[in-house]
């Protein structure tokens, strides 16, 4: 009688053990995969409108969405990389806010700020895009003096730095100057080596222009082409550049235009989906560049 109770115990231990073994052996396993998604850190690709980011984010795989304010952030990954889209809403100041709570909450390893633009330089069409090698807030502007009924004079407008110093950017002359925002040499390199996938348009390095105004003075454009050297103009992308400067968080704008008023080319959003089939490319690309390094 005794005989079996003893077997039947020693089965019960032994398979209460391997059950534990086994239960161990998978913590232990998802330990290490947390441990490695919170190290990996994540790609953040911002678009300001709903045609500007939805797209990609439906590429994404795993996708969870978070929102904070009017931001919405849909985390999921690329390549089994883990990926941000952040739906802004569109200016400067949305973006710039935007940014600092994504490299807060989520601190990326880089950030793409991507969407439509208007061209500023007759060369190029719509459906071309233009990677920011340089991107520059074209609203920070400090006017001359002139007195009542003496009229205003916006193409004697100086460029205003607020970056220059700590000190008031009205007296101080150092802050009559441009301030460009260099995009990341790594995501340019990555960028650049996509580009002949893209078959929609061409696809070169620029400057890009950023304020909170929509252009149409053909004359006010080509001030800008001329003084700036824009390339095209948007209302995001310096906002990005600055607050990821302000954490050295490498950064790239890539703008396709959707318009062009220095030639005739007429709005097209459609431009929208196109700009991120080829950014998500640019996305692969980097991730692949830096599993290398
Ligand atoms: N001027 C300014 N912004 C433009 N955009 C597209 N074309 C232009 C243009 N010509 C983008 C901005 C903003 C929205 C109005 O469209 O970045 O998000």
């Amino acid at each position: 009688m005794r005989k079996p109770l003893i077997k039947k115990y020693v089965a019960t231990t032994m398979i209460t053990l391997l059950l534990l073994g086994v239960l161990s052996a998978c913590n232990t396993e998802s330990e290490s995969s947390a441990e490695q998604e919170t190290t990996e850190r994540p790609i953040l690709v911002q678009g300001p409108m709903p045609i500007e980011a939805e797209e990609f984010a439906q590429k994404l795989e795993n996708v969870t969405e978070e929102t904070s304010g009017s931001f919405v952030f849909y985390k999921g990954t690329v390549d089994d990389y883990p990926v941000i889209v952040a739906k802004t809403g569109k200016g400067m100041e949305n973006t710039a806010a935007a940014t600092a709570v994504a490299i807060e909450k989520y601190n990326p390893r880089a950030i793409i700020n991507q969407g439509t633009s208007g061209g500023h330089d007759p060369e190029l069409e719509v459906f071309d895009i233009v990677l920011g090698k340089r991107t520059t807030n074209t609203g920070s502007l400090k006017t001359v003096n002139l007195n009542e009924d003496e009229g205003i004079k916006p193409t004697e407008w100086k460029p205003m730095d607020l970056l220059a110093s700590e000190g008031s950017a009205g007296e101080d002359p150092d802050a009559e100057n441009i301030r460009y925002f260099e995009g990341d040499s790594d995501l340019l390199a990555a960028a650049n080596a996509v580009k002949d996938d893209y078959q929609k348009g061409k696809v070169v390095e620029g400057t890009i222009g950023s304020a909170d105004v929509w252009n149409n003075e053909i004359d006010r454009i080509n001030w800008f082409h001329e003084k700036y050297g824009t390339s095209v103009e948007e209302m995001e992308g310096a906002a990005g550049a600055q607050i990821a400067q302000a954490y050295d968080v490498p950064f790239l704008g890539i703008r396709i235009l959707s318009n062009n008023k220095v030639n005739g080319g007429e709005y097209n959003p459609n431009t929208a989906e196109a700009n991120q089939e080829y950014v998500y490319k640019v996305v692969q690309q980097y991730i692949k560049n830096q599993e290398k390094n």
